[in-house]
């Protein structure tokens, strides 16, 4: 997809179609109080063309409804579109995002291959984020996963070019314009990663993408496999990775800044199952093909780092992505057997987990992987994982979980999540839910019994994070989309990618 951003007045742009917010001014409560649509635009050939379908009660302008007019009179483009923020007092910054991304679901399947979307005129809605915002929601919008379809048809659209008004401060408008381009378009790294099946997306295989995207961007990469995870004695990674055919793979990124030889160095975290039969825990049949997408931590952490290089915040970043597949093998691990994790320094034993469940594998990937960045240097942690069931049970698929063991680590995050519009609610740790861990063989067990699941299973990480800061975050119910949206398809969503790379640039000096 080509960007563009262009200072010319919308109504005089020449293009297949042109999109234009409008949002409901009604403020009035009462049951008949009817909705009052306006265009947030000062250009009055806009205003006039859109000036008979806005009064006839036809259009709400509610969030991401789209109304067509062709060959829209005193206009240059071929057509108008209308899209919908919503109520006026709850339009954001986020609803331009979507609304944007509808306009580019609404020409795709239409053959249109260009658009012009005008950004919102409001003093609430601030051009250079806005801009940001709306390139993001096109790309995000572009993506299909339909990619192994013979008849795929490419309906991508070629050309995105945002309008802003003439007065509008050009240079900051720009620079965020770049910000959004590389945002959408690795927030699409980390889709692509997370859509590709078990068979073609293995541990080695995602160690080659990894190390593609790194020599593009300009990060060090390194990846290794089994001898490296053994002699790193390894123990909890190891034991996923030794029930199956596929070797796993060890991915390590660093970006480090010219310049910047102290401050804290940042540790990404990325759970890698390319794909999770349960191991000898096996699961049932129901729904386990979707089990390819339990590396979506792994991938959002890629295309958090393939932002950050691009981006280039003053501050060093580490990321480690643990891929393995879990499988039930003659070699696989069993229930009740006692894992040794990697130790953190030569005078501290690594620590001692029963398995209870085989199918609680991620938790003991990212143990080591966790221990394995602080090693490295990482004075704060952040990690991802479609770790639990139960964090979808706790916040449906309206919010990701966030877990933090530091409030001044999780505030950044916190503040993140404003600019990035992702939605994670913070949830609790605490002894009693570490209590529910304790084992009587070993030093942990890697499960906690039914009640609490994702809150046990922080637990287990907050043992390898021990008191680095630290902030873990579950995807799991969030990594892929059930039903699509007017904004994107169903499939990978990317969650997280822009929340991390916020919450890493919050420690640019
Ligand atoms: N990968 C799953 C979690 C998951 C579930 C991700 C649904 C995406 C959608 C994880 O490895 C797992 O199997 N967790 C178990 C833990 C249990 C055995 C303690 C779960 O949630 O059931
Ligand atoms: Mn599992
Ligand atoms: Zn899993």
């Amino acid at each position: 997809m080509r960007t563009e951003l262009s200072f010319s007045t919308a109504s005089q742009i020449e293009a297949e179609l042109l999109a234009v917010p409008a949002v409901d001014t009604q403020t009035a409560k009462s049951p008949d109080a009817r909705p009052q649509p306006e265009l947030l635009t000062s250009d009055a050939a806009l205003k006039k063309a859109a000036a008979a379908v806005l009064s006839s009660g036809e259009f709400k302008a509610g969030p991401n409804e789209t109304l067509l007019l062709h060959a829209p009179a005193g206009l240059k483009a071929k057509r108008l579109l209308i899209v919908g923020l919503g109520k006026q007092a709850k339009a954001n910054v986020h609803s331009v995002r979507s609304a944007a991304g509808t306009a580019v679901r609404f020409i795709k399947p239409r053959g249109i291959r260009e658009l012009v979307f005008a950004l919102p005129e409001s003093d609430l809605l601030p051009p250079g984020p806005c801009a940001r915002a709306a390139v993001e929601g096109a790309f995000v919008a572009d993506f299909d996963p339909d990619t192994y379809r013979s008849d795929r048809k490419d309906l991508s659209v070629q050309s995105f070019t945002v309008a802003a008004s003439a007065g509008a401060d050009k240079k900051d408008i720009d620079a965020a314009f770049r910000e959004g381009v590389v945002i959408g378009e690795s927030q699409n790294f980390t889709r692509s990663l997370v859509n590709e099946p078990g068979n073609k997306l293995t541990p080695t295989e995602f160690g080659r993408r990894a190390a593609a995207m790194a020599k593009e961007v300009g990060l060090q990469c390194e990846v290794h496999s089994t001898e490296k995870i053994k002699e790193l004695k390894m123990g909890a990674f190891w034991s996923v990775s030794q029930g199956s055919e596929e070797p796993p793979a060890l991915i390590v990124l660093r970006y480090e800044p010219k310049g910047v030889n102290d401050g804290p160095v940042l540790g990404l975290v990325g759970k890698g199952i390319t794909f999770d039969t349960g191991g000898i825990s096996i699961k049932p049949a129901d729904n386990m093909e979707k089990m390819k997408y339990d590396m979506a931590g792994g991938a959002a952490m890629m295309g958090a780092m393939r932002a950050i290089a691009l981006l280039k915040p003053n501050v060093r970043v580490i990321s480690i992505v643990c891929a393995s597949e879990n499988m039930p093998d003659g070699k696989a691990q069993k229930p009740g057997d006692v894992q040794t994790a990697m130790s953190l320094s030569a005078d501290k034993p690594g620590k001692t987990i029963e398995i209870i469940n085989t199918d609680a594998e991620g938790r003991l990937v990212l143990a080591d992987g966790l221990t394995y960045a602080r090693q490295l240097g990482a004075t704060h942690l952040i990690n991802a994982a479609t770790l639990t069931g139960a964090i979808a049970v706790a916040l449906g698929t309206h919010n990701a979980g966030a877990f933090s063991n530091d409030d001044e680590t999780y505030d950044r995050f916190n503040v993140a999540l404003e600019t990035s519009g992702e939605k994670f609610w913070r949830m609790p740790l605490g002894d009693e839910y570490s209590d529910q861990i304790k084992s009587d063989i070993a030093d942990i067990k890697n499960t906690g019994g039914r009640y609490g699941g994702a809150c046990t299973a922080a637990e287990f990480l907050h043992a390898f994070s021990e008191d680095t800061p630290w902030i873990h975050l579950d995807i799991a119910g969030m990594a892929w989309i059930e039903d699509s949206k007017p904004f994107i398809a169903k499939g990978p969503s990317g969650v997280g990618v822009r929340s991390i790379l916020e919450w890493v640039r919050s420690y640019s000096s």
